[in-house]
């Protein structure tokens, strides 16, 4: 069963190619101040980027982890303007060869901020050319082949790498060592996606009262990128079916007319709960097992569909598997197993 598009938090081609001159470029926060939530993260980040500004030197390498859709990208674009510098963009399987590093590396001016995105996804000979230009701004470079090839060494500008990652767990040691500063963005608070949603409808021009943003936020599964996309939905909906104005009623209509429910589940979501609890007892389950109830592969279900659900309380991962909390019998209707039977299962999991 595809899930909607609407909810995937992994960009579409659209928003990945996104440009200056699209809406979605236009959507994204330009400075830190324009950045909603992860306060800490923001602090943090603020007080580095201002001594490096400072020192004017180059600031330390940073690498964004979470989720797709909470705004590592963005905050790539916020590190390089607030540095004043330049942004190259490229990305973890994009750089095949080491060849291809090093013709990137030797543009870089003094200060600019290279970006690698999907950093988890770099070949290994790549990584092991990368860690003395993090770390020395000497590059290594491997000429011909056999007995005749010879190697080269070149000195770097200093520089700023900005990784990003959805697997931080996939990043070998060696190379989340080099990074200065390592952070993780978790799932948005409703009263943030409601401000990202009021400044999103103010970017785009929406008339949106703070009920409609509420209810949007409500149904965003935490993420920034599924925020904006319910806005543009309810937009449409509000013109077509409303007065226009994006309001309570135009977003819970408009958002149950997507196939949104009240807690942003989708009809994949509803589908791997319901099959968690009815097919299989409420768990352990095994993930593949799991995902292959639901047609999807168990690298989606464990990147895209479950972080959002353990966040939520609905589901949780053991070591024997996964298995259904109370809210999700709850919240599908549903009426749960005899507790006296499960519960003493489910807790010996965790001794
Ligand atoms: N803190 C924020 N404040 C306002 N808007 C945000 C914020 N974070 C993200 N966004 C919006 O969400 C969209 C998605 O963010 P972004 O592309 O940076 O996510 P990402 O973490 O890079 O996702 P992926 O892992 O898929 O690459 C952006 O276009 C931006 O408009
Ligand atoms: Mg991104």
């Amino acid at each position: 069963m595809p899930r909607d598009e609407i909810l995937d938090p992994t960009p579409t081609p659209e928003e990945k190619t996104a440009t200056i001159l699209n809406d979605e470029a236009e959507l994204r926060p330009r400075t830190l101040d324009d950045f909603v939530g992860q306060s800490q993260l923001k602090e943090r980040l603020g007080i580095i980027l201002e001594a490096a500004k400072g020192r004017q030197q180059a600031a330390d390498h940073l690498l964004f982890g979470g989720p797709p859709g909470l705004g590592k990208t963005t905050l790539a674009g916020i590190v390089a303007n607030e540095l004043d510098t330049h942004l190259h963009i490229t990305s973890g399987p994009a750089i095949e060869r080491a060849g291809d590093l090093a013709s990137i590396l030797t543009k870089l001016e003094p200060g600019d901020v290279l970006f690698i995105d999907e950093i988890h996804r770099l070949p290994r000979i790549v990584e092991e050319v990368l860690y003395p230009a993090m770390e020395d701004l000497q590059l290594d470079v491997l000429l011909g082949k056999g007995p005749a090839a010879r190697s080269i060494r070149f000195d770097l500008e200093p520089f700023t790498l900005v990784g990003a990652t959805t697997r931080t767990g996939l990043i070998t040691g060696p190379l989340r060592d080099r990074f200065g500063f390592a952070f993780r963005l978790d799932f948005y608070e409703s009263a943030d996606l409601e401000r990202i949603v009021i400044r999103a409808a103010d970017v785009l021009g929406v008339s949106i009262d703070s009920n409609g943003a509420a209810e949007i936020a409500m149904r965003s599964r935490g993420t920034p990128r599924i925020a904006n996309r319910l806005l543009r939905r309810v937009r449409d909906y509000a013109e077509v079916r409303g007065s226009g104005v994006v309001d309570h009623e135009a977003a819970a209509d408009g958002l149950a007319l997507f196939g949104i429910d009240d807690r942003g589940l989708d009809k994949v979501d509803r589908a791997l709960l319901s099959n968690l609890c009815e097919r299989f007892s409420g768990g352990p389950v095994g993930l593949s097992t799991l995902a292959i109830s639901i047609g999807e592969p168990p690298e989606t279900v464990e990147e895209v569909i479950e972080p959002f659900l353990i966040q939520q309380g609905l589901l949780m991962r053991t070591a024997r598997g996964r298995v259904s909390t109370s809210s999700a019998w709850q919240h599908l209707g549903l009426e749960p197993p005899d507790t006296s039977m499960t519960a003493p299962e489910v807790t010996s999991l965790f001794e």
